[in-house]
């Protein structure tokens, strides 16, 4: 087995209907390329929509199946990666609503994107327990699979940042058995008088100043120690750094490479600009769309030279096309060789020739009809992971009575 498949990826997306150009070279690619690397658990948030479409959830639900068949279609393999919904999962709420009670408001409040929706969102009424609880909805998720990496935008990385301060909080709060300070006591005393005193000064050393030549010092104390079993080994070390015992790992922001890909105005690519080229165009869309797209201003009349630089087709051929072409666009434009039209066909073909297998395979699965027996499985198998976890949980905060 590749000893990256013992860690796990988790990625979710909110269910906004048909993806476009941005998400596939902002997110998909990277999904495709981690699923043969890792144990990848990707899902759809139908959740975290509902935190902010509760008024019209009836759009939640198409919107899911468009985009699995999209996610499906640029190459995610069901096979090797586990795909579900959200709320098929319902260990994902008992956890959310577990950590909610150790989570100060002020951590939830001091999250950027919390006051920056409210803001962009203007239209709708954000004020609700739920979005302002939509961060730890997502550290739930996370945890709830014990993922070790998470691939997000940089958007995002404020939500993985407080997962991992949840995370902490919990382990410093329950990752102790209920006889831990005995335990430690006992163990400590097995190594002997002298020994144990030494362990005594070195933790304090590090306890009190930081100091990590002690910690590695007590380490290496306590790995040498040949008559202390493993777990009684494992107890002190643990104790020494103060944390006890790692029920919910934290995870790490996987950075998704900024693949910041322009819409068809320059602005960046989004459904909310209206300049998007989606998953599901035509040959004759991606055409008709690259061809009405405004280019540099100053290229009124075909004689006109003009600057790349000012110029939104300019942004395309950075992505789609070889030095070569690159060349021809840049002397073409500033002198007035090439028109606008030349200059747009090989973004064109570029286009269609990435779209056409993903708009084939799209077609094929929704042909097939088996998206919703792919989530079924998806979701079971999701499930026995978090019903795991959720187990784990509930025993460190003695709820299995
Ligand atoms: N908040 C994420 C977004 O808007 C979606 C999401 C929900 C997510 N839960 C997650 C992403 C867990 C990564 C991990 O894009
Ligand atoms: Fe833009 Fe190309 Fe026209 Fe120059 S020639 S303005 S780069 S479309």
């Amino acid at each position: 087995m590749n000893p990256l498949q013992s860690q796990r990826v988790l990625s979710g997306m909110r269910p906004t209907g048909q993806l476009h150009l941005g998400h596939y070279h902002g997110v998909l690619k990277n999904w495709v390329q981690l699923q043969h690397q890792y144990h990848c658990f990707f899902f759809v948030a139908d959740w975290h929509a509902l935190t902010t479409e509760y008024e019209n959830p009836q759009t939640i639900a198409p919107n899911i199946w468009d985009m699995v068949i999209d996610w499906l279609a640029v190459g995610i393999d069901p096979e090797v990666a586990t795909l579900f919904i959200q709320s098929r999962v319902p260990e994902h709420a008992e956890l959310h609503l577990l950590l909610s009670m150790i989570t100060p408001l002020s951590w939830l409040e001091r999250v950027p994107t919390y006051k920056d929706q409210q803001q962009k969102l203007k239209d709708k009424n954000l004020s609700t327990y739920g979005f302002l609880g939509y961060p730890l909805l997502q550290s739930a998720d996370i945890l709830i699979y014990k993922a070790t990496q998470v691939p997000v935008g940089e958007d995002q990385v404020p939500h993985v940042e407080i997962t991992r301060e949840v995370a902490r909080h919990f382990n410093h709060l329950y990752g102790y058995e209920s006889n831990y300070e005995s335990l430690v006591d006992l163990a400590i005393k097995k190594m002997g008088k002298k020994n144990a005193k030494t362990y005594q000064q070195l933790r304090n050393k590090f306890q009190e100043q930081g100091d990590n030549a002690a910690l590695v010092g007590a380490k290496y104390l306590v790995e040498t120690q040949q008559n202390l079993a493993v777990q009684d080994q494992e107890r002190l070390i643990d104790y020494l750094e103060g944390t006890g015992k790692t029920i919910l790992p934290e995870p790490q922001a996987l950075l998704t490479p900024a693949a910041r890909m322009p819409g068809l105005d320059g602005q960046k690519m989004s459904k909310s600009y209206g300049n998007t080229i989606t998953l599901r165009d035509s040959p004759d869309q991606i055409s008709r769309k690259i061809k009405t797209m405004p280019t540099d201003p100053a290229r009124i009349r075909r004689t006109d030279p003009g600057n790349p630089d000012k110029c939104p087709v300019w942004q395309f051929h950075l992505i789609y096309s070889n030095d070569e072409i690159k060349q021809w666009v840049q002397t073409g434009c500033r002198s007035a060789h090439i028109g606008c039209i030349d200059c747009k066909q090989p973004v064109i073909e570029a286009m269609q020739a990435e779209l056409q297998p993903i708009r084939e395979r799209g077609e094929e699965y929704t042909r097939k009809n088996t998206v919703r027996e792919i989530i079924d499985e998806g979701s079971i198998r999701a499930q026995k992971v978090a019903y795991q976890t959720i187990s784990e949980v509930r025993e460190a905060m003695g709820l299995n009575k």
